[in-house]
Formats: structure tokens, C-alpha cells, sequence
């Protein structure tokens, strides 16, 4: 199962993270998961929006470890040179966020978006591809028979 994307528009962070949602909720992630993977991949794809401008998304359950879903995002920008200091929350282009996110100029974030990714995921590697770019592999492992699930725990 393996479904691609262009990353191309500004409506393209919100709507891609809804497909990777559905595709979680459609490969039988429990509980919470659909909405941690639709979030990490909207922070991946508003990413790839506001440094690099256009790239691909390609969602898919691992041919050899079914239970792993892999998200691949890759651009064609122009990288992070300084991979721990875009890691650190708080972080943005290089400086500290401070004060309200209103006096935050230009295409500033607040600088959580890579760290939320990582809570939100199991794994994630990142690195610059030979031939320019960004390239992100983030993982979450499908639990089988963990929670009794929402609805049926809440009534
Ligand atoms: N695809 C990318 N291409 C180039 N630089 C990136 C990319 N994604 C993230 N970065 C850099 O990493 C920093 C941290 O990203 P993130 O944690 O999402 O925070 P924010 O987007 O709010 O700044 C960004 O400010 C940017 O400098
Ligand atoms: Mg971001």
C-alpha cells in the first residue's frame, strides 16, 4: 500500500495532512495515531511550503514490516545546513522565537514543527540529498489490540 503526492500549494499542508489521517485510520491505526500522523505530515509539508517551495509526499506501509508506516517528505530547496539548531523548539531560521508570534517576521514559525515531529512520531531521520534538498523518513508502528479504542472506551 503506497500513495505519492505533490507538495505544490498553500492548501497543501492542511489537505495532505488530512490524507495521511485517513490513510492511518484506513490501515487500521488505533486511537490517537491517525491524528498524530496528519499532524506530523502538515508541520513536513508547511515546511517544504515556506523554505523550499515545491516537493513530494509519499505515504506507505513498509514491504517488509507491514505494521510500519512510513512517511517520506523530500523538496527541492536548499537544505538545513544546521541540522541541531533546527531541531531545538523554539527555533526558527537560525534564531530564537521570542515575544508574541504576530511580531514574528516574514516566513518565521514558531519553531516547533521538527520537535513536534519527532514526539509525534517514533522515528525520524533527516538529511540533506546529495542532490539538493531535504529529505525526511518518519515511522510510527501500528499497535494491534493496545486500547479498546475510544468510542467504545467513553461510550
Ligand atoms: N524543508 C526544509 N528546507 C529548508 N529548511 C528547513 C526545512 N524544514 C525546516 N527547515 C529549517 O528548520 C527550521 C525549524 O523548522 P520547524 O521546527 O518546523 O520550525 P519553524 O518552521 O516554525 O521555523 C526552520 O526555521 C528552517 O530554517
Ligand atoms: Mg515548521
Amino acid at each position: 500500500m503506497r500513495e505519492s503526492w505533490r507538495i505544490q500549494c498553500p492548501a497543501d499542508a492542511l489537505w495532505l495532512g488530512g490524507c495521511a489521517r485517513r490513510f492511518a485510520e484506513e490501515q487500521g491505526f488505533p486511537g490517537e495515531d491517525p491524528s498524530r500522523i496528519g499532524l506530523a505530515v502538515s508541520e513536513l509539508v508547511n515546511n517544504v511550503l515556506k523554505y523550499a517551495g515545491l516537493g513530494r509526499l509519499v505515504l506507505e506501509l513498509d514491504e517488509a514490516e507491514p505494521d510500519l508506516l512510513v512517511i517520506v517528505v523530500e523538496d527541492e530547496g536548499a537544505g538545513i545546513q544546521d541540522l541541531p539548531t533546527a531541531l531545538q523548539d523554539g527555533v526558527s531560521e537560525g534564531r530564537r522565537v521570542s515575544g508574541a508570534a504576530g511580531q514574528v517576521a516574514g516566513r518565521r514559525g514558531l519553531g516547533c514543527g521538527l520537535g513536534a515531529v519527532q514526539r509525534l512520531m517514533d522515528g525520524v531521520e533527516i538529511s540533506n540529498r546529495p542532490e539538493g534538498g531535504v529529505r525526511i523518513r518518519a515511522t510510527k508502528r501500528r499497535v494491534r489490540g493496545r486500547w479498546p479504542g475510544r468510542s467504545a472506551q467513553e461510550g
